[in-house]
C-alpha cells in the first residue's frame, strides 16, 4: 500500500502548501525585496503546534529561492541550539560557503558572517522563544543585508525579554498569526499525501474526513494517524485502510508526536518532565524547588515560567489548573493525572 514513504516524514515539505495562501503572500510579501538585492522585512510567525508555521516559512524561502537562485538561506532550530554562539554558528553554517572553524568565539563567527554575506539573505529562526537572551537578535540585526523568519508559539513569548527600546530596533513589520486548520483543509492535507504516497484505493475520503475531524485542527497529529494506519492495516496483510482501524490509530499518532516531542526536551524542560513523573500536581514553588534540586545548572524561577514551562504546555506535555490562586501542574495523560482528555 505504501508507496512512497517520504511523504510521510516530518520534513517532508509539501508543495503546493494546502489553505495557506494568506499566510504564504505574507511571507513571500516580506522575502519581496530581496528581488531587488535589499534586505527583506524580518516577519514573525506564531500560533498553535501542528499549524503549518515551519512548513510556510521554509515554502516562502522555497519560492524566493526559485526566483532569485541561491540567496543565501540558514534554518536554525533554536530548539536545539539555544545560545548567541549556537545560533549564529548554525547561521553561520547555512549562509556561507566558506569553511567555518571548529568552536569559534561569538565575535569571529560574527565577522566570518559579515565579511562573507554580500548582499541579501535569510534565515528561519524556528522556535525562537528557545532562544537564551536576545543579544543575537541584535546581532543578526547588525549584519548588513541579513533578515530573518521568527517562528514561536505565542507572540508575548519571543518579545518576553525585549525592552521596547529593543524591539523598535528590531523592526518586524510582518506578523503573521495562524490558527488550527479546519476540517475540510486537513482531509484536502491528507488526501494529497495518499496521492503522493500510497497506492491506488488504499484509503476513501470518508477515511480521511474521519482522521482529520479527530485531529483537531493539528496536522501533524493528522499526517502521522494516517502513516499509523497504513501500518496498521499493512500488519494486517490488508491494501486499505478500513475505517475500524482510524480510532487506535489516532491514540497510536498521539503516543508518537508525544515521545518525539519529549526526546526533544532540554535538560530544563527535561528535568521539569521528570519531577511531575515523580509526583504530580504541584504548585510552581514546589515544582521549582524539584527541579532546582534535580539540575546541576538551574535557571531562574521567573526563565522557567516564561520559557520552559510555556513550551511544555504548549506540547501538551503538561496541563496547568488553578486552585485557590495558584497555579499547579500535571502530566497531560500521565496515571497520576487521573482522567486526561486524550486517553478517553
Ligand atoms: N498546509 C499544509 N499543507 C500540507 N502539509 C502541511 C500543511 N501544514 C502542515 N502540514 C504538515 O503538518 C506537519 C506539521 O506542520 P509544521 O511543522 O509546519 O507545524 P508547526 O506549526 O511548525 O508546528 P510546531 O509549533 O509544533 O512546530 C508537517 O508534517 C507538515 O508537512
Ligand atoms: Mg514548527
Amino acid at each position: 500500500m505504501l508507496r512512497d514513504g517520504e511523504v510521510f516524514e516530518d520534513d517532508h515539505l509539501p508543495d503546493p502548501i494546502v489553505g495557506r495562501n494568506r499566510h504564504m503572500n505574507e511571507v513571500t510579501d516580506a522575502l519581496a525585496p530581496i528581488e531587488d538585492g535589499f534586505r527583506a522585512e524580518n516577519c514573525f510567525l506564531f500560533g498553535p503546534s501542528g499549524v503549518g508555521k515551519t512548513t510556510v516559512a521554509k515554502a516562502a524561502v522555497r519560492e524566493l529561492r526559485r526566483e532569485v537562485l541561491d540567496v543565501p538561506y540558514a534554518y536554525v532550530n533554536c530548539w536545539r541550539d539555544y545560545t548567541r554562539n549556537g545560533v549564529l554558528d548554525q547561521v553561520a553554517r547555512g549562509l556561507l560557503n566558506a569553511a567555518i572553524p571548529p568552536s569559534p568565539s561569538t565575535s569571529r563567527l560574527i565577522d566570518l558572517i559579515k565579511s562573507n554575506l554580500h548582499g541579501p539573505g535569510v534565515v528561519i529562526l524556528d522556535e525562537a522563544d528557545q532562544i537564551r537572551g536576545t543579544e543575537v537578535l541584535y546581532d543578526l540585526h547588525e549584519i548588513r543585508g541579513l533578515s530573518w523568519i521568527g517562528i514561536a508559539n505565542r507572540e508575548v513569548d519571543l518579545f518576553a525579554d525585549l525592552d521596547d527600546r529593543i524591539t523598535s530596533r528590531i523592526s518586524i513589520a510582518y506578523r503573521v498569526r495562524f490558527d488550527t486548520y479546519g476540517d475540510d483543509t486537513i482531509t484536502e492535507i491528507l488526501s494529497r499525501r495518499a496521492r503522493e504516497g500510497l497506492g491506488p484505493n488504499a484509503v476513501t475520503e470518508d477515511v480521511l474526513a474521519r482522521i482529520a475531524r479527530l485531529s483537531e485542527g493539528d496536522a501533524r497529529q493528522a499526517v502521522t494517524t494516517l502513516r499509523v494506519a497504513v501500518q496498521m492495516a499493512g500488519r494486517e496483510g490488508l491494501s486499505g485502510i478500513p475505517a475500524r482501524l482510524v480510532d487506535d490509530a489516532v491514540d497510536g499518532a498521539k503516543h508518537e508526536v508525544r515521545q518525539k516531542t519529549i526526546s526533544k526536551l532540554n535538560t530544563h524542560q527535561r528535568a521539569l518532565y521528570e519531577v511531575l513523573v515523580e509526583e504530580d500536581k504541584l504548585i510552581q514553588k514546589e515544582l521549582y524547588a524539584r527541579y532546582e534540586e534535580a539540575h546541576d545548572d538551574p535557571v531562574t524561577l521567573r526563565y522557567l515560567r516564561e520559557s520552559h514551562l510555556p513550551k511544555l504546555e504548549h506540547y501538551n506535555l503538561i496541563e496547568v489548573e488553578w486552585d485557590k490562586g495558584t497555579k499547579r501542574y500535571s502530566l497531560v495523560g500521565s496515571d497520576h493525572s487521573g482522567s486526561s482528555p486524550e486517553e478517553h
